[in-house]
C-alpha cells in the first residue's frame, strides 16, 4: 500500500509538474516506478486483464468472469490488491508460484485455464514486475469461487497428475544460434502472449501436443488455425503483414473476429513494433512439413455451392473471393478456409461475425448471419465451395458438420 502511494504521488507530482520534473521526482523511486511500467507492458503481452476482467461489470482485473474449458467453466480470482478477496495479503513468492508454477499458497493447484505453462517463461523478475504494478490499481472488493466445474474435474489433485504429465516449468533459454529479434519472438510466442494456448492442438485431457505447437486448435466455438509458415496461411504472408493482423486486427488477407480479435484489442494491438516484428519474425521460422490435398469435392456438391456462393456471398468477397482489401477478408488467402477443420467457416456462415476495431482501424466490418436462411445441405454445399475455390484445398463439409455446428452454437450465449 505504501509503494502504491508513493507510486500514486510519483505520477502526481509529474502530472502536476509536467514531464521535466520526472527526473528529480524519481529519486530513490525511480526503480520502482520503471518496475511498475516495465509490470504494466508485460501484463499486455500476457494479457492478464482480459481474464480477470469482467467487461462492463467490474473494475480491472476483479475478477469473476467466467473462462470455458472441454470439461466446464472456471471463474478468474480477483487480482486487485484487496487483502480479503483479491492477493493484497499474497507474498511476491505465492504470487510467482501461482503465476509461474500454478501452485497455490496452500500448495493446491490451479487448472491451466490459468495459462501458468506459457508463463513459466517469464523470469522471477518478470512476474515480480506484474505484480508491482497489480499493487498500483485499485482494490475492489469481489469475492469469486473459481471452481465451478462439474465432478470429477472439480477436484484440485487431479492437477497434480496433470501437471506431472504436461507440464516442467522452465524458463525461456535463447537459441544462440538465432538472432536476438527472433529469441525475443519466441519468447514472446511461447512465453506471455500464450499463443499456443489457443493455437496448438490438445490431447484428450487438454494438455498441449507439443510436437504439433502452433498447428491449430479448436475452442469456444471458434477454429484458431495453423499459424506456423509451413501448412497454416502464414506461408504466404510477409513480415508486415503479419504485424499489421497483430496491431489493427485486419491486413488485406484476413479480419480477426471472436477469441482472437479480443487477443488484437486488449494485447497485441497494444504491443511495441519492435515485438510485433519479433512474433512475425519468430512464426515466419516455424515451419512443418507440407500436408498433401485432401481429394476433391463431389461435383454436384461444387456446382451447388457455386450458385449459392453467385447469389448471396460474392457482392462482398466478390467472384475471385478476393474481397475488398482491409474489409472484407480474401478468402483465398483465408487460414480458416485451408484448414482441416470447418469450425470458424460454419460458424461464420451460421452466425456472422463482426471483426475487432482497434485505435488504428476503428470500423469493424461485419458478416451477416445465413443460418436463418440456409439449409444444412445448402450451408454444407457454399462451406465446401469456398473450402475448395479460389486455391484453396480444404476437406469437404457434410450436412452433418453443417447440423452439429448450428445445434452447438444454439446452446451458445456468445
Ligand atoms: C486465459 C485466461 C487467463 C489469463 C490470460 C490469465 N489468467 Fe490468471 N487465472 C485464470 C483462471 C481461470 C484462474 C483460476 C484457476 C483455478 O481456479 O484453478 C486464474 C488464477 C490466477 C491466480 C490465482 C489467484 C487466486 O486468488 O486464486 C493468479 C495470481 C493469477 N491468475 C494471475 C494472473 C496473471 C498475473 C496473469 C497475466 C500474467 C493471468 N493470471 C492471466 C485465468 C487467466
Ligand atoms: C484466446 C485464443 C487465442 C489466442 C491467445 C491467440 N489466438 Fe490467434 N486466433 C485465434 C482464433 C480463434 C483465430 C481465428 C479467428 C478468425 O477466424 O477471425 C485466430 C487467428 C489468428 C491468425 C489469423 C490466421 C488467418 O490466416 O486468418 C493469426 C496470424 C494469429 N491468430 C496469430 C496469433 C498470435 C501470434 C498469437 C499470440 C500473440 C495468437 N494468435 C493468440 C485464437 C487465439
Ligand atoms: C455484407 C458483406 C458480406 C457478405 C454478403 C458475406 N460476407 Fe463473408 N465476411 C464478411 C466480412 C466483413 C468478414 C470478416 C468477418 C470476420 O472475420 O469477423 C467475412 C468473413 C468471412 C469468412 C471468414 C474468413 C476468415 O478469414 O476467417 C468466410 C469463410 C466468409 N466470410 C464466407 C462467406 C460466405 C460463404 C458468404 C455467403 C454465404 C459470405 N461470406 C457473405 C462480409 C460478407
Amino acid at each position: 500500500m505504501r509503494d502504491a502511494l508513493t507510486n500514486a504521488s510519483a505520477v502526481l507530482i509529474a502530472a502536476l509538474f509536467g514531464l521535466g520534473l520526472v527526473a528529480a521526482a524519481r529519486g530513490e523511486n525511480g526503480q520502482h516506478f520503471s518496475q511498475v511500467e516495465r509490470g504494466r507492458y508485460l501484463a499486455t503481452l500476457a494479457d492478464c486483464a482480459s481474464c480477470h476482467t469482467t467487461p462492463g461489470v467490474q473494475k480491472a482485473y476483479a475478477g469473476g468472469r467466467p473462462i470455458e474449458t472441454p470439461f466446464g467453466d472456471l471463474v478468474a480470482p480477483n487480482l486487485t490488491p484487496d487483502r480479503e478477496t483479491g492477493i493484497g495479503s499474497w507474498t511476491d513468492d505465492e504470487f510467482d508460484g501461482a503465476v509461474r508454477k500454478g501452485v497455490m499458497p496452500d500448495g493446491s493447484r490451479l487448472y491451466p485455464a490459468m495459462p501458468y505453462v506459457y508463463y513459466s517463461k517469464m523470469s522471477h523478475d518478470d512476474v515480480l514486475a506484474i505484480r508491482a504494478y497489480l499493487n498500483t490499481i485499485e482494490a475492489v472488493h469481489n469475492p469469486v469461487t473459481s471452481n465451478t466445474l462439474p465432478f470429477p474435474f472439480d477436484i484440485r489433485t487431479v492437477m497434480r497428475v496433470w501437471d506431472w504429465l504436461y507440464f516442467t516449468p522452465a524458463e525461456f533459454k535463447p537459441d544462440p544460434s538465432k538472432s536476438a529479434e527472433w529469441n525475443r519472438g519466441a519468447w514472446l510466442v511461447q512465453g506471455p502472449a500464450h499463443c499456443g494456448a489457443c493455437h496448438t492442438p490438445k490431447s484428450v485431457l487438454g494438455g498441449d501436443k507439443a510436437a504439433r505447437a502452433l498447428q491449430g486448435y479448436s475452442l469456444q466455438g471458434w477454429f484458431a488455425p495453423d499459424i506456423t509458415s509451413g501448412n497454416g496461411a502464414l506461408k504466404d504472408w510477409a513480415t508486415n503483414d503479419v504485424v499489421e493482423y497483430l496491431r489493427t486486427g485486419h491486413n488485406k488477407f484476413a479480419a480477426a473476429a471472436g477469441p482472437m480479435g479480443e487477443e488484437i484489442a486488449m494485447s497485441s494491438s497494444k504491443m511495441s513494433d519492435d515485438d510485433l516484428k519479433a512474433i512475425a519474425a519468430y512464426l515466419k521460422d516455424v515451419s512443418t512439413p507440407a500436408r498433401t490435398n485432401p481429394s476433391a469435392p463431389a461435383q454436384d456438391v461444387v456446382t451447388a455451392g457455386a450458385a449459392i456462393y453467385t447469389d448471396l456471398c460474392s457482392s462482398c468477397h466478390k467472384s475471385d473471393g478476393k474481397g475488398v482489401p482491409h474489409l472484407i477478408p480474401d478468402l483465398s488467402e483465408s487460414a480458416s478456409l485451408k484448414g482441416n477443420d470447418p469450425t470458424t467457416v460454419l460458424r461464420v456462415i451460421l452466425q456472422g461475425a463482426e471483426t475487432v476495431a482497434t485505435d488504428a482501424e476503428p470500423t469493424a466490418p461485419a458478416m451477416p448471419s445465413f443460418g436463418w436462411q440456409l439449409s444444412d445441405d445448402q450451408i454444407a454445399a457454399v462451406a465446401t465451395y469456398v473450402r475448395n475455390s479460389f486455391g484453396n484445398h480444404g476437406t469437404p463439409v457434410t450436412k452433418a458438420n453443417a447440423r452439429d455446428a448450428r445445434h452447438n452454437l444454439q446452446s451458445r450465449t456468445d
